[in-house]
């Protein structure tokens, strides 16, 4: 793409705020996004995304803060001056144009005579080439999509802002589009942001997500970083499913922390754990439910030594094809969730069934006790 509307660079955020009265809809935020990549804003409703990414367009004005892009302070710029378009869940397409007139929109306003061949690119790039004369109603949600991120990109923005742009798509429709902005992305090379409160999406899409809750960033990472190495319990279950383990530090060994839970002992990776590890301290012991194998008690004695392990009823268990979810009531964790891949089923383990819950000590995460173990658990519902 063409370098038309000024500098590229990074989109930097420094102290950005915004409040409304007495309420604080976006705390002193402050966030780099790099040139070109494709970054989430991931939370719950009202965590602040919409508000975090019209500051950035220029559509809302910050209570305090900075943006700059690239080099250029661009906080005092209205809108048009940004070389920022946004592409919101309302694809607001023009009803009476047809697809080929509203890409070309953009460049009609500012007064281009030949769009034509500019125009047949981006439909290319979009795959509705041969779409071109239809109108609007004729399309289905995700091709009317395409046509709104079709129109923000033939202004050569520096960076697409994209406002929960697949919310009114079903479920499957969803997931092709996702591949699909992320092809787009690839193929023109400019920064995308997109803001979503579906951690699939973000985690699909986006080179690196920042998890938001209550007008700050949580956690930033990328993907597998998130959901490998949540530092808080609002991460760790916001992103997937958790199990915690509230235990008790009782020693070192190399770089490694044993713990203390319920009557037996759990082995954590010192890098792997964000609480203090004074010896007696308080640690939430965490673990994701696809790290854990099940065995059932009589075969307890066939589990390889050097895995934590803890022991159980299962409470529940659903079959969902791929896989079995298991709810184990353990004395250390009343609702222990196990995901069994379908490989070879135990007819033994249905529910009332004793086992034993078996995991690689390298998968585990250590968690500052004073957090609440279920926060982020409703909003991820
Ligand atoms: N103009 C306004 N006046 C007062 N409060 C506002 C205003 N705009 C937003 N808020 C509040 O700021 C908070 C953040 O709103 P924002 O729209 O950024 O949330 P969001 O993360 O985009 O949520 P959603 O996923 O529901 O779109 C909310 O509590 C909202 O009620
Ligand atoms: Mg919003």
């Amino acid at each position: 793409m063409t370098n038309q509307t000024g500098p590229g660079g990074d989109v930097r955020l420094t102290g950005i705020a915004k409040t409304y009265g007495a309420f604080t809809a976006v705390h002193p935020l402050d966030l780099t996004v790099p040139q070109g990549s494709f970054f989430a804003l991931l939370g719950a409703s009202g965590c602040g995304k919409t508000t975090t990414l019209r500051m950035i367009a220029g559509l809302e004005e910050p209570s305090a803060g900075t943006v700059f892009l690239g080099d250029q302070d661009v906080t005092a710029l209205p809108p048009y001056k940004r070389p920022v378009n946004t592409v919101f869940q309302s694809y607001a397409l023009f009803p009476h144009l047809d697809i080929f007139e509203n890409v070309a929109f953009g460049l009609r306003r500012r007064g281009l005579k030949s769009v034509k061949k500019q125009v047949e690119e981006m439909l290319e790039l979009v795959q509705l080439g041969e779409q071109a004369r239809k109108k609007p109603h004729q399309l289905s949600g995700g091709q009317q999509q395409r046509v709104a991120v079709a129109r923000a990109l033939i202004n050569h923005p520096k960076v697409l802002l994209l406002d929960e742009p697949l919310g009114a798509l079903d479920l499957k429709l969803r997931r092709q589009m996702q591949l699909e902005l992320k092809r787009i992305q690839t193929e023109v090379g400019i920064t995308f942001i997109h803001v979503t409160h579906d951690q699939e999406e973000a985690m699909t899409m986006a080179d690196t997500v920042a998890v938001m809750n209550g007008g700050r960033v949580e956690q930033l990472g990328a993907p597998t970083d998130l959901y490998e190495n949540p530092r808080t319990t609002f991460v760790a279950n916001f992103l997937g499913t958790s199990n915690f383990i509230e235990a008790e530090v009782d020693s070192r060994s190399g770089e490694e922390i044993v713990l203390k839970a319920g009557g037996g002992k759990l082995v954590l990776p010192e890098a792997r754990c964000s609480a203090p590890t004074a010896t007696g301290g308080k640690v939430l012991v965490g673990v994701r439910p696809e790290k854990i194998s099940l065995s059932h008690a009589d075969d307890a004695g066939e589990i390889p030594e050097g895995r934590n392990r803890i022991t159980g009823r299962i409470a529940d268990s659903s079959f969902i094809g791929v896989s079995t979810q298991y709810v184990v009531d353990s004395p250390v964790c009343s609702d222990f969730e196990v995901y069994a891949q379908n490989i070879d089923r135990d007819p033994r383990l249905v529910p009332g069934a004793e086992v034993v819950l078996h995991w690689n000590p390298a998968h585990t995460f250590g968690l500052d006790a004073a957090q609440d173990a279920d926060a982020g658990v409703e909003e991820a519902a």
